[in-house]
C-alpha cells in the first residue's frame, strides 16, 4: 500500500531523512518509533505530499507522491503533530468547511459529518460547541474526523495523544485500533507504549535513520538472553570504569549517577551471561565496597533505549 524507497530530505546541514525504505501492507497499522528530532515528520509530510524529497521516492496505491500528489491527497487522511484547528470556528462549521476542500457533494456533507462524527465520539453536545471550547481529547477526535471525512483508504497519524490527559490517551487509543480495522494507518510516536498499545509492526528511527524494525515480539526478541545488572559500587569513579571497560562478558554500560564516592551503573551482559560473578569478583579484587547488585531481563523498551541511544 505504501513503498517508500531510499528517501532522503536535508534541510540545509541536517539530514533530517536519511536514505529510508520501508513498505506498509493494506490494513496494517504501522508504528513509526523514534525521539523527538529523529526524522519522523519529514518523513509523514514528504507521504502526504506537503514537501518533495531530496532523494528517494514514495508511492501510496500505486500512485507517486511526486507526480501523483493530488490524487494521494484524495487517498490520504493527515492528522499532521499540533493540528492547526481554528479555535474560533464551531465544530459543525469546521467539518462542512473540511468536506468542501475535499470535494464532498453538497447532498452528501451532512450525512458523512454524521458519521465520522459518531465514528469518533463527537456527540451532539461537542457538535454545538466552538473548537476553542472542546478539552484537547475532543478537539483531537474533531482533528481525527477531519482527517477521514472523505473516507481515505491510507490514515497518517503524528503523535496524536500528545497532551492529552491518560485517560483521553487511552480512548484515542481505542478509537485508531478500532479505525485500524479497515484503514492502513502510520502511527508516528516518540513513545514505545503508545505504539506497542496499537500496532502490529514497528519501525525504530534515529537521527533520520532506520535503526530497528519488526513485531514487538521480534524487537524484543532480538535482545533475549542479555541482561541489565544494576550495580553502586563505592570507591574511585575512574579505576571502576577502567576496570568495566575491560571486562570481556558486557556489552555496554552507562553511569547512572554519582554521590560522594558511590557510582551507580547499568550493565548490558553478553547474550546467555550472567554477569553478577565477574561483578561480584571484581568488586572484591580492588576493595570496593558493593551496596546493591540486581539482574533483570531485558524488556521491548530496553531495547528502543539501546537502539536510540547507542552511538553507532
Ligand atoms: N522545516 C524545517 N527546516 C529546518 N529543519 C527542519 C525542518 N523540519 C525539520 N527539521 C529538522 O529535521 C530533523 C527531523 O525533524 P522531524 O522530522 O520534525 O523529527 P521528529 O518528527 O521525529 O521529531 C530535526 O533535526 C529538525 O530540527
Ligand atoms: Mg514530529
Amino acid at each position: 500500500m505504501i513503498t517508500v524507497t531510499n528517501l532522503t530530505k536535508r534541510f540545509g546541514p541536517t539530514v533530517a531523512v536519511d536514505n529510508i525504505s520501508f513498505e506498509v501492507h493494506r490494513g496494517e497499522i504501522l508504528g513509526f518509533l523514534g525521539p523527538n528530532g529523529a526524522g519522523k515528520s519529514t518523513t509523514m509530510r514528504i507521504l502526504t505530499c506537503y514537501m518533495p524529497p531530496d532523494e528517494g521516492k514514495a508511492t501510496l496505491a500505486g500512485l507517486d507522491t511526486f507526480e501523483d500528489s493530488l490524487k494521494i491527497r484524495e487517498k490520504i487522511g493527515y492528522l499532521p503533530e499540533n493540528t492547526p484547528l481554528y479555535n474560533d470556528m464551531g465544530v459543525v462549521d469546521y467539518l462542512k468547511f473540511i468536506a468542501e476542500v475535499r470535494r464532498i457533494p453538497h447532498s452528501k456533507r451532512k450525512t458523512r459529518i454524521k458519521e465520522v462524527a459518531q465514528q469518533c465520539g463527537l456527540g451532539k453536545e461537542e457538535l454545538a460547541k466552538d473548537i476553542g471550547q472542546l478539552s484537547k481529547g475532543y478537539r483531537q477526535r474533531v482533528g481525527l474526523a477531519q482527517a477521514l471525512i472523505h473516507n481515505p483508504d491510507i490514515l497518517i497519524l503524528d503523535e496524536p495523544t500528545v497532551g492529552l490527559d491518560p485517560n483521553q490517551i487511552i480512548e484515542i487509543r481505542r478509537l485508531i485500533k478500532d479505525i485500524g480495522e479497515e484503514k492502513t494507518i502510520i502511527l508516528c510516536s516518540h513513545i514505545l507504549p503508545e505504539v506497542q498499545a496499537t500496532c502490529k509492526r514497528i519501525i525504530i528511527i534515529k537521527e533520520g535513520k532506520i535503526v530497528g524494525s519488526g513485531t514487538p515480539e521480534e524487537l524484543a526478541a532480538q535482545a533475549q538472553g542479555e541482561e541489565i545488572v544494576y550495580i553502586t559500587i563505592q570507591g574511585p569513579q575512574e579505576q571502576i570504569q577502567q576496570q568495566l571497560d575491560k571486562l570481556e562478558n558486557t556489552q555496554e554500560y552507562h553511569l547512572l549517577s554519582s554521590e560522594n564516592t558511590s557510582h551507580r551503573f547499568e550493565i548490558i551482559s553478553k547474550k546467555g551471561i550472567d554477569l553478577r560473578k565477574d561483578l561480584f569478583q571484581l568488586v572484591v579484587d580492588n576493595q570496593w565496597s558493593l551496596t546493591e547488585m540486581q539482574k533483570t531481563q531485558i524488556t521491548l523498551e530496553d531495547v528502543f533505549k539501546q537502539l536510540t541511544t547507542e552511538e553507532n
